[in-house]
């Protein structure tokens, strides 16, 4: 049964605003994309990296890839339409296990990356890492004005990664393209089959960059991340 890991890094960056898109931005003197890759690199050196990537992506260095095995497919419109085309062009087994990871995502820890992967290889509906939602959560209508308060029990915050077997990823996103859903996650797709993907709870710090002041929030995270902590 082997492993799989889907790096979607097709994006634009269009809220981080920069230059280029944010996964070529420095982070501690290394391009976020390539920090991300040496995170997973670490947890799971044998496993095959598929990385999205822009057709017309001007900033991608091989030698970022610490990987044996991988291989760079173009990315689509939306960040599933990248996931899927990774999933068209690998040739894996139904059996195999599929962990996609935002290139956004470079604070992923080793022991988060071992856990997801424990839950998605056992447990048939595959697993995400996720988060409990910490602050009171507010129901706003059109004009911004508070109209009640969400219940919060049972609410979590999606991660990645997420991970599922082949045959159900690519089900539950070929489904979701069919019938003209965008999903902005791998497990909306999976519960839409009617499975119930397992919440694997995540490190607080699995911070997406996505505006310019999460930069500094993730070389700041990087730092406190020791090697026995992580
Ligand atoms: N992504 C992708 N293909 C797309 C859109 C997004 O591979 N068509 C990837 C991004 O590179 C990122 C992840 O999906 O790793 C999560 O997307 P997001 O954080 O929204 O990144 P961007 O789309 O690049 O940023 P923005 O939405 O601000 O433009
Ligand atoms: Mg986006």
């Amino acid at each position: 049964r082997a492993l799989w890991l889907v790096v979607p890094a097709a994006g634009q960056g269009r809220r981080m605003g920069a230059d280029k898109p944010k996964q070529y931005l420095m982070l501690d003197e290394q391009p976020i994309l390539a920090r991300t890759l040496a995170r997973l690199y670490q947890a799971f050196p044998h496993a095959t990296l598929v990385l999205c990537l822009d057709a017309d992506d001007r900033w991608f260095q091989p030698d970022w890839v610490p990987f044996a095995h991988w291989q760079r497919v173009p990315g689509g419109t939306e960040r599933m339409d990248s996931v899927l085309n990774a999933l068209h062009a690998m040739q894996a087994r139904d059996n195999d296990i599929v962990m996609v990871h935002d290139v956004a995502r470079p604070c992923i820890t080793p022991g988060d990356l071992r856990a997801l992967y424990q839950a998605a290889s056992t447990h048939a509906g595959g697993a995400l890492l996720a988060m409990p939602v910490a602050d009171t959560m507010k129901r706003a209508n059109a004009e911004q004005l508070s109209t009640h308060t969400e219940p919060r029990d049972g609410l979590w915050h999606a991660l990645t990664p997420q991970g599922f077997s082949y045959v159900l990823l690519r089900q539950a996103l070929e489904s979701a393209r069919h019938q003209k859903r965008v999903v902005t996650d791998e497990a909306s797709a999976v519960e839409a089959l009617g499975h119930q993907p397992r919440l694997v709870s995540g490190r607080r710090d699995n911070l997406k960059v996505t505006h310019p002041d999460d930069l500094a929030l993730a070389a700041a995270i990087l730092a406190a991340q020791t090697d026995p902590l992580i």
